[in-house]
């Protein structure tokens, strides 16, 4: 692979722990439960590719639509995620950070999720972000309700990236989404806007190292042209 044109900012909506689960005849927990297994093994393979920044669509604005029983796991999850891969993260110098609403979650998961950006925010290794309760839409309109909060006067496309859930984070250079669905689905609509979009037929379980790989290896033959003429 070659090393000088990775992409500086991966970003992943993963999909198909459902799917995944269902063709074992299990419960769509079950999936979740793999596909969770898969975000380590994803964010390891990201940190030793020298990716620099890596954001995993968990937990969407509309998710909550689910069955009850549904968000309830995936929330349990999360959390004890956390409790358990927070150190080991730290420890590999990735720094972990949330972007999404904050004000819908359960207290307690909160309070991990502050502590894991405060505790890893001095790392300078792979940026791990994971968006939960995440709306590309919403954070738009979170950012346009503090901008009129402000009393800004005039706002441009720079200005208004620091009233994003996070300006530092860079511009979306690879999409990838699993499960064969080709579709948005509300992610990363600012910052996603000159994305290369890379679908994999793969369920989200299932999308290995080798997968992830083989969607960098096709991003480095994608010619990006941001709208101008390259001959
Ligand atoms: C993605 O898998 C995980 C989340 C959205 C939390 P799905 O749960 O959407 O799996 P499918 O699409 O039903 O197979
Ligand atoms: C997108 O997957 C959200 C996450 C991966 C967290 P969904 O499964 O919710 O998306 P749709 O409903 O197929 O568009
Ligand atoms: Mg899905």
């Amino acid at each position: 692979m070659n090393k000088s044109s990775l992409p500086v900012h991966i970003a992943i909506i993963m999909d198909g722990n459902g799917r995944w689960a269902k063709k074992r005849n299990k419960k769509r927990t079950f999936g979740h439960r793999e596909g969770a297994e898969n975000v380590r093994r994803i964010v390891k393979h990201s940190a030793r590719r020298g990716i620099k920044h890596l954001t995993l669509f968990t937990f969407s604005t509309e998710n909550w639509n689910r069955p009850k029983r549904e968000v309830n796991t995936l929330m349990r999850m999360f959390s004890s995620l956390l409790d358990k891969e927070v150190s080991e993260l730290n420890k590999n110098n990735v720094r972990i950070d949330f972007i999404g609403r904050r004000d819908r979650l359960g207290g307690t998961l909160l309070k991990k999720m502050e502590n894991a950006e405060k505790e890893t925010e001095e790392n300078t290794g792979l940026n791990l972000v994971l968006a939960i309760d995440y709306g590309g839409r919403r954070e738009i309109v979170d950012a346009c309700s503090r901008i009129m909060r402000q009393s800004v006067s005039s706002i441009d496309e720079d200005r208004f990236r620091d009233y994003l859930y996070k300006p530092s984070l860079p511009d979306v250079d690879l999409l990838i989404r699993t499960a064969d669905e080709m579709r948005i689905s509300n992610f990363l609509l600012w910052q996603g806007a000159y994305a290369e979009i890379y679908v994999s037929p793969l369920l989200w379980p299932d999308f290995d190292e080798d997968a992830m790989d083989n969607a960098i290896e096709e991003y480095q033959t994608r010619e990006r042209k941001f709208g101008e003429i390259k001959e």
